[in-house]
């Protein structure tokens, strides 16, 4: 974080000092919510959990080093005492930012792969300048504060994650830290079933783009109708990515190889330069296009993108992670967070990575899909029989319409009904 005294953070946030004996003390960082990352220099924000409340671990914090603690109320150790903690959060990383003019701000968004875009972004940018990017998935109004109060004076780009669970939350990620640069992955049906429909899925996202500056960048996807549409939502200049022909930043001749790995020529009006992905699946050719339309907005040359992309890997786990195990089954875990379109992606990878052999899906429920859950769950056991598997095993409420769904496309017969289908007699590769 740049420094801030207690005073500077009292300010900004509205809140009460206790028990703070010097006000001139400065917090440097991090902004942490577990106390056993705090250190010296640090700021602990104590947050309710649903299991534990950071509020009783104040003392700990203190006794590691945090210079203080960002507290609803007081908590028997130095404190600002402030009516709402991720409120005071949200307040503190918008000042960072305001101090920081140098920053190049580009956000991520999409209902699916912003994770996953966000790493191969940040591999990319990371070799224009000093890059901040999200751990893991830290994507809503407490992840977002915690990466932008990361940044420090020599940081010059910031590459945010960010995702809505309903009307407004995107706007207010970008309140914090305005991005010049937005991206729009694609609208799909990622808690779809909260936002009530596809169209206000579509609404929320493109509270990005409606963000943007004249002079920002608005990349988005040419592939998917709803968010190509939001062209007309942007004060900014629009860049398109995607497999169409019309995209600005597109790839032809995708191959996979042996591991399911895409392989393209990446083309763009600067010309075009072949990548071969180390992420496994079809659908990270999508990503990694949004990801180099970002880096060659930013000014990073076509070759140096092409080499990027081929030499990024996956930095944040249970993504298509892939295990060879020695006695020679490959175990594919994509078990981090589904929705309907990555457990058609990660299915139709499957089948490409068996090639001639045995493939097995262990699908569990998807949730946040409000009434078309069922609907959902079944169309996924029809995508599973469609993948040509040798057995699929459905687990948790839904498997009953997974089940279903797969048992309506081929001739599986359930061994243990809700809970397991059995092989089919060959298995058969198209
Ligand atoms: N372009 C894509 N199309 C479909 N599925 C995808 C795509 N990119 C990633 N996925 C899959 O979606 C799941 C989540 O990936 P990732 O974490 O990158 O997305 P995310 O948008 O950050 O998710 P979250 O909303 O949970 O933060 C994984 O199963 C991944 O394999
Ligand atoms: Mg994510």
């Amino acid at each position: 974080m740049i420094p801030l005294s207690l005073t500077q953070i009292s300010e900004i946030t509205g809140g009460t000092g206790d028990l703070i004996a010097d006000y001139c003390a400065t917090v440097t960082g991090p902004v942490v919510i577990d106390s056993r990352q705090a250190g010296p220099g640090s700021l602990f924000a104590a947050l309710p959990g649903t299991r534990a409340d950071g509020h009783d671990f104040a003392a700990q914090a203190v006794a590691a080093g945090a210079a203080a603690v960002l507290a609803a109320r007081p908590v028997g150790v130095p404190a600002l005492i402030v009516p709402d903690v991720p409120a005071a959060l949200a307040a503190l990383a918008a000042a960072v930012v305001r101090r920081t003019p140098g920053l190049t701000i580009a956000a991520i968004t999409g209902s699916a792969g912003k994770t996953t875009t966000k790493d191969l972004a940040a591999q990319l940018i990371e070799s224009l300048g000093p890059t901040v990017s999200p751990r893991n998935s830290y994507n809503n109004e407490i992840g977002h504060p915690l990466t932008v109060l990361r940044v420090t004076g020599q940081t010059r780009y910031l590459v945010a994650e960010m995702s809505a669970r309903g009307p407004g939350h995107i706007a207010a990620l970008c309140r914090i830290s305005p991005p010049r640069l937005g991206v729009v992955l694609c609208v799909g049906h990622a808690h779809a079933g909260e936002f009530g429909g596809l169209d206000e899925v579509a609404r929320a996202k493109a509270e990005l783009p409606a963000a943007l500056p004249a002079g920002g960048v608005a990349v988005l996807n040419a592939d998917d109708p709803r968010t190509a549409a939001m062209a007309g939502a942007t004060a900014a200049r629009v860049v398109t990515f995607g497999r169409s022909p019309a995209a600005d930043v597109r790839a032809a001749g995708v191959v996979l190889d042996e591991a399911g790995r895409p392989g393209f020529t990446l083309c763009t009006e600067a010309g075009s330069a072949p990548v071969r992905l180390r992420l496994h699946g079809e659908h990270n050719v999508g990503n990694a296009l949004a990801a180099a339309a970002l880096a060659g907005q930013l000014g990073m040359d076509l070759a140096a993108v092409a080499e990027g992309l081929s030499a990024a890997t996956a930095r944040s786990r249970w993504r298509m992670e892939v295990t060879r195990r020695p006695d020679g089954v490959t175990v594919i875990n994509d078990a981090y967070n589904a929705n309907p379109e990555a457990l058609a992606a990660a299915l139709s990878a499957l089948a490409a990575m068996a090639r001639g052999g045995r493939a097995f899906a262990v699908l569990g429920h998807m949730t946040e899909l409000g009434a078309q859950a069922g609907e959902r769950h079944e169309q996924a056991g029809r995508q599973a029989a469609r993948a040509g598997l040798a057995g699929l095993i459905a687990v948790g409420e839904e498997a009953a319409p997974m089940l279903a769904g797969a048992k309506a496309r081929t001739r599986f017969k359930s061994a243990h009904p809700g809970r397991c289908a059995a092989r089919p007699p060959a298995p058969r590769w198209p």
